[in-house]
């Protein structure tokens, strides 16, 4: 018994009694790794709010807006069966109505590595974050950590503003192969997703060296490098070894916050991945 809403108005009026209330803020087009999240908070949570909105303001001039998969009768039965109680669909003028004109901008951990490589998309999701934290106000919002550095910035934001919310972080749902789940995957073929599989064999690179004792970023990185090297489809944008303000140090320390991010273009998909430096 899913219920789909539009408005603030109907999301107000259906969220009225209920229990303790989650939010699973989403782009559409679900797959496992959203379904994991909108488990979790059904674990946890008395009423379970799915978003389904594709941010404009959270894409570059040059990126997939116009293209970004879509498919909402899909993203139904994937909410359904994950066990949320609403989906939250508003379109783009109920978010930003004429005359919208405010921008929330975390500085710091929303620069590099991925603020870098793509200005102002932080500002945008940070922005529709706090929007859609409080349109629902619910308890606890639930981000993967396929998306480490918006987890990040998320964090930073509800700290810095006092959003009388809990943020929880989830594991990143992987293929079998280990590439992790996507939306944007979509625009793969089979054979190109496994090729995709690079990004993740890199990161695993660099868990093994840390495993083997190296200490020095450069020589972390660059086994990472060298797995990447073999696969001439990757254009890399970035590969690196942060902390969790995502400082890149010279030589890591034994935190288990210390992260490895790579984001990639692979037959004209920019892809991102990220793992643990120190696996669980
Ligand atoms: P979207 O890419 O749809 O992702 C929605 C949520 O699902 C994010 O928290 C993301 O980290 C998580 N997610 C995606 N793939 C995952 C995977 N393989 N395993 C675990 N979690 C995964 O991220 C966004 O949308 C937007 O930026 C949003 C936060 C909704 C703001 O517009």
């Amino acid at each position: 018994n899913l219920r789909v809403v539009t408005t603030p108005a109907e999301l107000r009026a259906a969220l009225a009694g209920g229990g303790r209330v989650g939010l699973v803020p989403t782009m559409g087009y679900l797959h496992e790794g959203h379904a994991a999240l909108i488990r979790q908070a059904r674990r946890a949570c008395g009423v379970v709010v799915v978003s389904v909105f594709v941010n404009p303001k959270q894409f570059g001039a040059n990126e997939d807006l116009g293209r970004y998969p879509r498919d909402l009768e899909r993203d139904l039965g994937v909410v359904g069966a994950a066990g949320a109680d609403l989906l939250f669909h508003p379109d783009a003028a109920t978010i930003y109505p004429a005359g919208y004109a405010t921008t929330v901008s975390v500085s710091g951990v929303s620069g590099p590595p991925e603020g870098t490589s793509r200005p102002g998309h932080f500002d945008g999701v940070t922005t529709v974050v706090l929007k859609l934290l409080n349109l629902v106000q619910p308890d606890r919002v639930y981000f993967g950590e396929k998306d480490w550095q918006q987890l990040a910035v998320v964090r930073r934001m509800v700290r810095d503003l006092n959003v009388p919310v809990e943020v929880v972080g989830v594991p990143t749902v992987r293929e079998a192969s280990g590439l992790a789940l996507s939306s944007r995957n979509s625009y793969l073929t089979p054979g190109q997703q496994a090729r995709a599989t690079v990004l993740s064999r890199a990161l695993r690179a660099v868990q093994a060296a840390a495993a083997a004792g190296e200490r020095g970023a450069a020589q972390l990185r660059q086994a990472g490098l060298e797995v990447l090297a073999q696969e001439p489809e990757v254009q890399l944008d970035y590969l690196t070894v942060v902390d969790s303000d995502m400082q890149e140090r010279a030589r890591v320390e034994n935190d288990p916050m210390t992260r490895v991010l790579v984001a990639a273009r692979m037959f004209g998909v920019r892809l991102i991945d990220n793992v643990p430096l120190w696996p669980v």
